[in-house]
């Protein structure tokens, strides 16, 4: 068993410019996959293709917003002409929103929608029947601890993770006959540009990240390293007995108060 390499994979990693997706992106490619850098910031996707590309990696970047079906498909046809089949398929990009359901309008959960769902779904559908097709295939879902369990008001994106949590779940019961894995991620907090912007919400951020690191037993939020480690143990032939699982690297979060 190759343990923990991906030696001449074409992976792709949405949302890869920034936070969890750019730390996948990079262990990826160390770990000696192609990576196709994805995301709607352009020049952020750039910047990381130019960091894997200057520690000796391979990956190119691509500018697409994943709510958009039909940039997705031309997307997975561009790189299957450029690189053959896609291999790994890791559907990071996600968007926050706070507030209980008496804060969130119908537009707010809609938005949510777009992005943390019809995203995944696009992006997946997109590379699923070339997969099915070369009888192999892994896709790595990232949803939230809010996929698994409720976070005060956090209805809209828990909404949208506990959707992906069984997205996951369908995809790899209804393909696992076809040398399709599908598996997700859940983790805790994670100090990235995302969580960032979410403390800035607060009246007073430096209280608000106490707060937030306090909900994880072990007392820390998890660095977005940690969490590329994990996508890379699902993405690796390590783990081929693991399908439909929600991994959680939730710091315990989820242990019990
Ligand atoms: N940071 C956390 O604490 C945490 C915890 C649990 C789950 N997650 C999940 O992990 C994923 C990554 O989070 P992060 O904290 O690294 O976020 P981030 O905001 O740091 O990075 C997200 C990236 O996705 C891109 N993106 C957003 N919408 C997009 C779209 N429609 N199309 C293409 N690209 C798009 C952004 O431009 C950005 O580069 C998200 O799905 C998030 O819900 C994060």
């Amino acid at each position: 068993m190759n343990i923990f390499r991906l030696d001449d994979k074409i992976t792709l990693v949405t949302g890869a410019g920034s936070g969890i997706g750019k730390a996948i992106a990079t262990l990826f490619a160390e770990a000696g996959a192609f990576v196709g850098v994805i995301d709607r910031d352009g020049s952020a996707a750039e910047a990381t293709t130019q960091s894997i590309l200057a520690s000796g990696g391979r990956s190119t970047s691509y500018t697409v917003d994943v709510a958009d079906s039909e940039a997705c498909l031309e997307l997975a046809e561009t790189i299957q002409e450029s690189f053959g089949s896609i291999d790994i398929l890791v559907n990071n990009a996600g968007i926050g929103h706070v507030g209980t359901l008496l804060e969130t309008e119908g537009e707010d959960l809609d938005a949510m929608y777009a992005v943390n769902v019809r995203g995944v779904f696009n992006m997946t559908k997109a590379v699923l029947p070339d997969m099915i097709g070369a009888g192999q295939g892994n896709i790595i879902n990232l949803a939230s601890i809010g996929g698994v369990v409720a976070v005060r008001d956090r209805l809209a994106y828990c909404t949208t993770k506990f959707a992906v949590v069984g997205f996951t779940k369908c995809i790899a019961l209804d393909h696992a006959s076809e040398g399709i894995r599908c598996n997700c991620i859940c983790p805790g907090r994670v100090e990235t540009p995302f969580v960032k912007a979410r403390l800035q919400e607060y009246p007073d951020p430096e209280k608000a990240y106490r707060e937030m690191a306090s909900t994880q037993a072990l007392g820390r939020m998890a660095q977005p390293e940690e969490i590329a480690a994990a996508a890379l143990y699902l993405a690796s032939e390590t783990s081929a007995f693991i399908t439909g699982t929600p991994f959680l690297i939730d710091g315990g979060w989820s242990a019990g108060k």
